[in-house]
């Protein structure tokens, strides 16, 4: 790679800026051209977008695409590949793609990766089904009923996320009899109420976590060891209640966790992308080993798009750009996901982590100061609710958010009056995109005002109300239908849109050493308090 240039002094970056103070057409113009629909459109693996709602012209477009190539996206994409140190200050490769690639022939990170990571699936998936066959047995050899996952962040949002978003396939197959929960936060409550309703003869725990020093995660765990202790449980029995999934093996084995009920995974998997490891065990225990491995290829198919799709139909690398131009251009400080399909109801929590979390930067990988803006605050969740809470303040007021609607060209209920169901959220879903991009003049508002028959002095005092200035740019995505391929598909198309980004911006995307002066600071503060009540 060449020596690194500072995003805005790139050629490509002037040229953006430029346009972007130049009048650009509201999207209200560009919208009355009727063929902008078909043709900013792109797709792969299974998903499609239309981004015709995007601010964007054919001259953005292709400085957009210019910016991409000056940058070197796709050459540090191969080296992502590749197995490169690229977390240089951890110094780490970064290679979850190897997890969802242990099948590919000469993979380019090599084989002897993909043999390690090919061995621990399948000790993944033998267990999960282990589990959902109810061989796996508590102290007093009864099946075990119920998995409870203990794990924050990236040992959490992943595979919650993905249960939720699948879990129907459980009740569809009638076949698992394990419930799986998920416990994250270390208030009391969080833990009780998920126990209370649980046999602890029949209850084992997951305990999740990359370092397994995470104060949350072993809190939760020891309270866990001593619900099971106070209900009977023989010290000596324990371990057959208890599994551990670690980057960190030999602190989960001094605490007990024998080597059987442990799970690996490699320091060059990162928290927040590390659902295609063991860390999705109680994912594939909640839909079974096979649609645990559709997840897989799922994700391997958008990672085959993404290195090979022309870079004009490349749908990570044109989300990316997109973002770029909605932040860095025309000045979004904030982007909403609103997935249109009740299963996706935590997707936007998962994103959170993934962007904020690897792009809330704000030095260069050359270590100087970044001087353009990084990642936006990336919020939402379900388009519906949306609608009826915060849309007022996307329609009318003072942020400019765009957005990215996800929906389902099909939908699987089992409902018979599901198409009905779909088909009103569907036609919610376009009408919110239609009249955020298009909204509504003044002079439109006052003629549909006075055609509703409402007197001209009420007509001028609601008009300034009843406008909406529109221009809101937003992306929609379709996906042909919610399964654990096209997940696999859709989470692999965020974690690389996340990738082009800091590589445009150049900052490093797979640390966050942001999170670490608050867990110094609450172990600082637990070491004085123990001092000072020895005194
Ligand atoms: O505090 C942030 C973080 O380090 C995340 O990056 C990570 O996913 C989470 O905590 C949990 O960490 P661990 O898996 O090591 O418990």
């Amino acid at each position: 790679m060449k020596s690194f240039v500072k995003p805005q002094h790139r050629q490509a970056w002037k040229a953006l800026q430029a346009l972007s103070q130049s009048e650009q057409p509201h999207l209200r113009e560009l919208l009355k051209n009727p063929k902008r629909i078909e043709q900013w459109q792109a797709s792969g693996a299974g998903i499609s977008i239309d981004y015709s709602r995007q601010r964007v012209t054919d001259d953005v477009l292709q400085q957009l695409l210019a910016l991409a190539d000056e940058s070197q996206v796709m050459e540090q994409a191969q080296a992502m590949f590749r197995g490169d140190v690229i977390n240089t200050t951890e110094q780490r490769a970064v290679l979850h793609v190897a997890l969802r690639g242990s099948h590919v022939p000469n993979p380019p990170w090599g084989a002897s990766i993909s043999k390690q990571v090919g061995h621990e699936l399948l000790r993944v998936c033998m267990f999960a089904e282990k589990v959902r066959e109810g061989q796996l047995k508590g102290h007093a050899n009864e099946s075990i009923t119920d998995v409870v996952n203990l794990g924050i962040g990236g040992s959490d949002l992943g595979p919650r996320m993905t249960t939720e978003a699948l879990g129907h396939l459980t009740r569809e197959s009638f076949k698992n009899k394990v419930r799986v929960h998920y416990v994250s936060n270390v208030d009391a409550w969080s833990l009780y109420t998920t126990l209370a309703t649980l046999n602890p003869a029949r209850t084992a725990f997951v305990v999740q976590s990359k370092t397994f020093t995470t104060q949350e995660t072993v809190t939760l765990a020891t309270s866990a060891k001593r619900w099971l202790l106070d209900a009977g449980c023989p010290e000596g029995q324990l371990h057959q209640h208890l599994i551990a999934v670690t980057a960190n093996p030999e602190i989960s084995q001094a605490q007990g966790f024998t080597p059987e009920h442990t799970f690996g995974f490699w320091d060059w998997v990162g928290g927040r992308y590390s659902v295609w490891s063991a860390i999705g065990l109680p994912l594939a225990i909640a839909i079974g080993a096979f649609a645990f491995q559709d997840m897989l290829l799922g994700a391997r198919a958008m990672d085959e798009h993404f290195m090979s799709a022309p870079k004009d139909q490349n749908l990570p690398l044109l989300m990316a750009l997109l973002g770029v131009w909605n932040r860095n251009f025309l000045g979004a400080t904030t982007h909403n996901i609103a997935p249109y399909a009740s299963p996706l109801g935590k997707f936007a929590s998962f994103l959170q982590q993934m962007d904020m979390e690897s792009n809330g930067k704000r030095t260069h990988i050359d270590g100087s100061q970044v001087e353009v803006a990084t990642a936006p605050v990336l919020w939402g969740g379900l388009g519906i609710d949306g609608q009826h809470a915060y849309f007022q303040l996307i329609h009318q007021g003072q942020h400019l958010v765009p957005m990215d609607f996800i929906g389902l060209r099909t939908e699987r209920s089992p409902l018979p009056f599901a198409a009905e169901h779909h088909r009103v959220v569907l036609l919610n879903m376009q009408a919110q995109a239609q009249a955020l991009a298009i909204g509504r003049s003044p002079e439109e508002t006052v003629q549909a005002l006075r055609d509703s028959g409402m007197d001209e002095a009420e007509v001028q005092r609601l008009a300034p109300h009843r406008n909406y200035p529109g221009n809101v740019p937003s992306t929609t995505i379709w996906v042909d239908a919610l399964t654990p391929r096209s997940m696999g598909g859709l989470m692999a198309l965020y974690e690389h849109k996340v990738f082009c980004q800091a590589a445009i911006w150049g900052i490093h995307a797979f640390d966050q050493w942001g999170v670490e002066l608050g867990k110094k600071m609450a172990k600082d503060m637990e070491v004085a308090e123990a001092a000072r009540l020895k005194v």
